[in-house]
């Protein structure tokens, strides 16, 4: 298995550009299928969980043609197959299949969707919502069968305003009869670049970005057109590594709307950076202060940022703690960073961080995705060599993630 070998200690500077959003992509390649005919997005990363979507779009026939960032798919022979479990189970974003197919044919038969192993993850919003549009749910084994004579627009509240479940539940009220309103819808980019894909195909979408969304169904939807969002949480990791070992880093096409929870948690470690056209330049933050962050959905702090910032606390003087409020076990990676001579403390939802510590570089396994990222941070920050196992799981995320650090100045290599 290749392994990542990492030397800390390196100032890294020049320029990181910024990939498209992984979640925004990995639920528009799925919301193609919503198309009659064809569709083009714009700036979709290399990253492994568009390997695999584009796996499960050659099992539902569908065609595409990828020219550097952009990925043509046409759909004109689209044919309904169940999607196996070896493909459904290597990602989450799987399951915005059971929202276009259920659009598109009434009928989805698909195994349980993958994902990072960093809570429950329960998909009862999105059955709920399914249901409430008309559908039968029927879980057989590890699969899901969901089946409709018709969908029947509907006014849906979410009891978590939850990311996938707002994305899946447009996806199927774009194929319903009539007018579905989403109440407290997710607000993330993510569903407003889903709705402007799905608008550019002809579905009529307001809201999205706030907390009621409203879909009139349409089955005559054809041509989307978009580009993928640039990725926040790719942005924030880079930006909180300059803030690490950065000297006039510029970490460029951002949204700085899409980052401001984190923004504004760098101003309070006292971070040296400033925003303008759409970049980001940051130096090294020479005697971080601690801090108090709490996770929240949109827009405030991102889950998927804990971790790498967690990376960023460990050097500040005193105690910071991280309150995580949308999943229950995203702590791993933080006691990964106590073998690298980190000082923090896990009970229940709540991580303490004393600091600042010297890191040692050392060998370990990849827990998660973003924890895999705040390992990374980690080594390049650490006395010495870091060698991080199970790469796969950081590279369902992150585009040429190598590349990129060795370009600024970074010393880090796979290795076999
Ligand atoms: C998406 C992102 C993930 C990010 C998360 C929160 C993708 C592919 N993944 O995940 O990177 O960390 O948003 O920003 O876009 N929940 C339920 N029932 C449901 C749905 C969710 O209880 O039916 C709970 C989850 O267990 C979790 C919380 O709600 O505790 C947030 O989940 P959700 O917003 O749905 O996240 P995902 O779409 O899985």
């Amino acid at each position: 298995m290749p392994r990542l070998k990492i030397i800390g200690g390196n100032t890294l500077s020049g320029t990181i550009s910024i990939s498209g959003a992984k979640n925004s992509a990995v639920a528009l390649l799925p919301a193609a299928l919503l198309s009659k005919t064809k569709s083009t997005i714009f700036k979709v990363p290399k990253i492994r969980d568009i390997e695999y979507l584009l796996k499960i779009l050659d099992v539902l026939n569908c065609k595409c043609k990828i020219d550097k960032d952009m990925i043509e798919i046409d759909t004109s022979n689209l044919k309904n197959a169940p999607i196996p479990e070896e493909l459904s189970e290597q990602m989450r974003a799987s399951y915005y299949f059971m929202g276009t197919l259920l659009a598109r044919f009434k009928k989805v038969e698909i195994s349980f969707p993958g994902g990072c192993h960093i809570g429950a993850r329960p998909i009862d919003l999105h059955i709920k919502g399914f249901e409430a549009l008309g559908a039968k749910v029927e879980i057989i084994k590890n699969k899901y069968i969901i089946t409709a004579d018709e969908l029947i627009g509907t006014r849906i509240y979410l009891d978590f305003a939850s990311v996938g479940a707002t994305i899946n539940l447009m996806l199927a009220a774009a194929g319903a009869k009539g007018q579905t309103i989403i109440e407290n819808a997710a607000r993330e980019p993510e569903i407003v670049n889903v709705a402007s894909f799905l608008i550019s195909m002809g579905c009529n979408i307001t809201g999205a970005g706030t907390s009621t969304i409203v879909i009139d169904g349409n089955d005559n939807l054809d041509n989307g057109v978009t580009e993928v969002f640039p990725d926040r949480i790719e942005a924030s990791t880079y930006v909180i590594l300059g803030a690490l070992i950065g000297k006039d880093l510029h970490i460029k096409g951002i949204i700085k709307d899409h980052i401001e929870a984190v923004i504004i948690k760098l101003k309070d470690v006292g971070a040296d950076f400033i925003v303008k056209n759409g970049e980001i330049i940051i130096s090294k933050c020479e005697h971080p202060k601690a801090t108090n962050v709490t996770t929240q959905v949109f827009p405030g702090f991102p889950t998927d940022v804990q971790q790498t910032f967690t990376v960023l606390l460990t050097q500040a003087e005193g105690t910071s703690t991280i309150t995580e409020t949308i999943y229950e076990s995203r702590f791993v990676s933080a006691g990964l960073l106590n073998e690298m001579g980190a000082k923090t403390d896990a009970n229940g939802n709540l991580l303490t961080i004393e600091g600042p510590t010297n890191l040692e570089g050392k060998e370990l396994y990849i827990p998660d995705l973003r924890g895999g990222a705040a390992l990374v941070l980690a080594g390049l920050i650490a006395k010495g060599e870091t060698i991080l196992d199970n790469i796969p799981l950081l590279l369902r995320g992150y585009e040429d993630i190598v590349e990129k650090l060795t370009a600024v100045g970074a010393n880090l290599e796979i290795i076999e």
